[in-house]
């Protein structure tokens, strides 16, 4: 059962009772999350690409995937955008037609109708697909080098299998060498596990928002890098989550 909930910036998320877990932090509020958590930071580094390839895990109540649009068509016009995003809870996609989403949303109803109806909108400038699958599976089968990935899955606590070193190795593999991940959770089992991998680990910190996460190959110069070394050091018992130590 899922009930809709309003969040601290005016825009609503969802909470889930199989989770016992908002969609989005209350107290960032979904629209404000999802803006600086994911949609900024991906298009502050990528605002120049031509054509822009985004997998958004997981598709949720779709900010991630609905902001992006909307970002792109105000500050990128020019840019094409490709987003794939799986998720496990069908009759959740099915129900978002009726969402209250906030007003910069209402150009895109069409777009919600057909990601709701039938898991895909595509147009001249856009291709989005929503695919009702398990996002781990999903991963291990994506092919191609993608740009983002925004990892908006559950807790760790809470939805632990998208969040081992076994599946950041996966996201790895598409997201290569010059790909960013981006994600709300600073828990040091998340960065150890990304780390691990072969990553980078940044703070995305600013106003108005918790900190949060930012991964990548690549080296990057407008976010503080964390020094991971330091951090194992001083955490010498702490491990990444393993796919062996859950019930898969
Ligand atoms: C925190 S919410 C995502 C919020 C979303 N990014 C948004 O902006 O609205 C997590 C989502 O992950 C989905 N989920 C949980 N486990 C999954 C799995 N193994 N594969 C795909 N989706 C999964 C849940 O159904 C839920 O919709």
């Amino acid at each position: 059962m899922t009930k809709w909930v309003e969040s601290d910036d005016g825009s609503y998320t969802a909470y889930s009772e199989q989770y016992d877990e908002h969609y989005h932090s209350t107290k960032d509020g979904a629209l404000n999350e999802s803006l600086k958590k994911h949609v900024q930071p991906a298009f502050v580094l990528y605002g120049n690409k031509k054509h822009l390839k985004i997998i958004d895990i997981c598709f949720g109540l779709g900010f991630n995937t609905l902001l992006s649009l909307y970002y792109r068509d105000r500050y990128f016009p020019n840019m094409t955008l490709e987003i794939y995003s799986p998720e496990l809870d069908g009759a959740l996609v099915a129900s978002l037609v009726d969402f209250p989403y906030p007003e910069i949303f209402k150009p895109y109803q069409k777009v919600i109708k057909e990601l709701a109806t039938a898991g895909q909108y595509e147009d001249e400038w856009t291709r989005i697909t929503v695919e009702i699958t398990d996002a781990r599976v999903a991963m291990r089968e994506l092919e191609g080098i993608w740009d983002v990935c925004y990892q908006d899955a559950f807790s760790p606590a809470s939805n632990p299998v998208l969040w081992t070193k076994e599946y950041f190795a996966d996201v790895a593999r598409l997201i290569g060498n010059e790909g960013i991940l981006t994600t709300y959770s600073m828990a040091l089992a998340t960065r150890l596990a990304l780390y691990e991998n072969g990553l980078n680990i940044y703070l995305n910190q600013g106003e108005g928002y918790r900190s949060a996460t930012v991964a990548s190959v690549r080296e990057l110069e407008n976010l503080e890098k964390i020094d991971m070394e330091h951090k194992i050091a001083c955490n010498p018992d702490a491990t990444s989550l393993r796919d062996e130590n859950l019930a898969l």
